[in-house]
């Protein structure tokens, strides 16, 4: 895993700005070659269509919703989400502010568990904590989907220094994302494990289903 303490990022602490945000989100999608669209198509094609869907870290909503169907859309930044809440229109996602490893939610409530770049900011521990609780949430025949950034390897150290850019502390390689949540979701019925090598940035996709 990169380690973050040493490199810190000098856009770390402007990142709370909501601006600055919106602006790089733009950025990353540009650099990453429309980005924001492919991570659309493929949470539509793994998102079962008007059912209930959990966003989680959901950050200003840009994939709150995505199915047409109710979701509920979570994340610890009260900024992030009055944003979505006042911008985003979409009435059929209800925002709230709580932390991924302890959701108060019902029990086997959830249709859908999708995360967008939430895990380069969570500790393993955290990732196991949230895991636990997806699948306490998560409907017997429930369906996981989980979308990251990963570390583009010593061998690409510009890139590897970019990615360190991003406020996340835990950016991991392909492998260390897979063993982790395999680690945890090692059972479910079916899994897609797909790395994409990106245009210049690689990031992956990990599905399960129950
Ligand atoms: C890189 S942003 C991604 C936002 C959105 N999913 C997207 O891709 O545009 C990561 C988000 O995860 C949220 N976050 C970090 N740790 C969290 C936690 N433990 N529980 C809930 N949200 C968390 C942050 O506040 C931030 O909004």
């Amino acid at each position: 895993m990169l380690c973050k303490e040493e490199v810190r990022s000098p856009f770390h602490r402007i990142f709370q700005n909501l601006k600055f945000y919106l602006f790089f989100q733009k950025t990353v999608n540009f650099v990453y070659g429309g980005l924001d669209n492919k991570i659309r198509n493929l949470l539509s094609e793994n998102i079962t269509p008007g059912s209930l869907a959990l966003d989680i870290g959901c950050g200003t909503g840009e994939y709150s919703g995505i199915s047409g169907g109710k979701c509920l859309s979570i994340d610890l930044n009260m900024k992030y989400l009055s944003y979505a809440i006042s911008n985003s229109g979409k009435n059929h996602v209800k925002y709230l502010c709580m932390s991924s490893s302890r959701m108060g939610l019902q029990d086997g409530c959830i249709a859908t568990v999708y995360a967008v770049r939430l895990f380069h900011h969570l500790s393993d521990d955290d990732i196991r904590g949230t895991l636990r609780e997806v699948m306490r949430l998560l409907k017997p025949d429930g369906k996981i989907v989980f979308f990251d950034i990963v570390d583009p390897g010593p061998g690409k150290p510009f890139l590897r220094r970019l990615t360190l850019m991003d406020r996340g502390k835990y950016v991991r390689s392909f492998d260390e994302n897979s063993k982790l949540l395999e680690d945890v979701l090692g059972e479910a019925k079916e899994k897609r494990i797909v790395y994409f090598s990106g245009n210049p940035f690689p990031y992956g996709l990990w599905t399960f289903s129950n």
